[in-house]
């Protein structure tokens, strides 16, 4: 008899057919979720030691050379191959690996979401801590700066930053300060119009250092100005930044609304009096209602999950729109994407 058929038989008899069946599909579905951790632990290794990096470069790649060269226990790093192998992300033969189809789409477009779910990862590591008020997020747990800006700006790219920069290119603004700047990748997108000239600050001493190496490879330090300051330092930014006609701000004030939204309505009645001419171009997410999200489980999911558990407050689009007319704006442009939850206003 088929050997597979005598198995199936075989437990068919120690547990019966009916439960057999019912077991294999609530496993398959606890599977799901078991194998999204498993992998994504096992990308995060692959991309940080840059062996997926060099897949793509190189095609196919010597497990044993890349292991000695990065200094790397070989063992671990087969067997990490080996499950990814059976999960055909990779191919790995005979001691050497290469991308499969599936493994060459995750290093595409969804590259960012793994880059900014790393930046996140300290919190779910700690996600118990947290629930049992051991540790607090901001004095025991923080992001990783770096892996955010990173992560935003593979995402933004590909959606977001277009229709930011669309606002910013139908409006003929041509010198631009952007708040939060992050990575750079939206200045650089803004430069592919060659009258253009832009400044980007960020606080974060990691994210600026990451974009002045992205700036100096980018060729682009004749039209970016970048620096570390704080935003809310309106009044020197307002002398440093005398001429700019538009001000953007990708995702940055719903950093600052955990405690209400007075602080973000301050620094915008600031920003009015010391800017008086410019623009601001804003790009929010904003808080998709849970019928909504049953219906719709997209990624906005995830997104208002570790925004909530660091303390972003992601407003309902009217409080958006409340927010910025309280504080001495008009709303004159405003696109919706619901299918990503961000919303995008030019604010005068
Ligand atoms: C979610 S990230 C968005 C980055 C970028 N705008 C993008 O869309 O890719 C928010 C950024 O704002 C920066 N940021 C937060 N508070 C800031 C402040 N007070 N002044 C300047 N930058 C700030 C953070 O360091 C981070 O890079």
């Amino acid at each position: 008899m088929n050997p597979i058929l005598e198995q199936i038989r075989f437990m068919r008899k120690i547990v019966g057919f009916g439960r057999l069946m019912r077991m294999r599909k609530k496993h398959s579905l606890g599977l799901g979720y078991a194998r999204g951790y498993v992998t994504t632990i096992c990308l995060w290794s692959l991309l940080n030691t840059g062996l997926l990096d060099e897949l793509r470069e190189k095609g196919a790649v010597n497990l044993a050379e890349f292991a000695d060269r990065n200094n790397l226990d070989l063992a671990a790093l087969e067997s990490v191959c080996e499950y990814l192998d059976g999960l055909r992300v990779l191919r790995f033969e005979q001691g050497v690996c290469s991308l499969q189809k599936r493994g060459t789409t995750l290093m595409e477009e969804p590259r960012g979401l793994f880059d900014l779910l790393y930046g996140y990862e300290p919190v779910f590591r700690d996600l118990e801590p947290l629930l049992r008020k051991i540790k607090t997020y901001g004095k025991d747990i923080t992001r990783r700066g770096e892996a955010v800006a990173k992560g935003s700006g593979e995402l933004g790219r590909q959606l977001p930053f277009l229709a930011v920069r669309e606002l910013v290119f139908s409006n003929g603004f041509r010198r631009v300060l952007d708040l939060g700047c992050g990575d750079l990748e939206f200045l650089f997108l803004l430069c592919e119009n060659p009258e253009i000239i832009c400044y980007g600050i960020d606080n974060d001493a990691a994210t600026v250092e990451y974009a002045r190496k992205r700036l100096k490879e980018a060729n682009l330090a004749h039209r970016i100005t970048i620096e570390q300051g704080n935003m809310f330092a309106v009044k020197e930014a307002a002398q440093k930044f005398r001429d700019v006609d538009a001000i953007t701000a990708i995702d940055v004030f719903h950093e600052y609304l955990s405690n209400g939204t007075d602080t973000i309505s301050f620094f915008l009645r600031t920003v009015k009096r010391h800017f008086p001419d410019a623009s601001l171009v804003v790009a929010e997410f904003f808080k998709l209602p849970q019928s909504w999200l049953r219906r719709i489980p997209t990624v906005t999911l995830e997104h208002h999950l570790f925004h909530s558990l660091t303390n972003q407050v992601i407003l309902p689009i009217g409080e958006w729109v409340k927010l910025f007319e309280s504080s001495g704006y008009q709303v004159v442009e405003k696109k919706l994407l619901h299918a990503i939850g961000h919303g995008y206003f030019v604010l005068k």
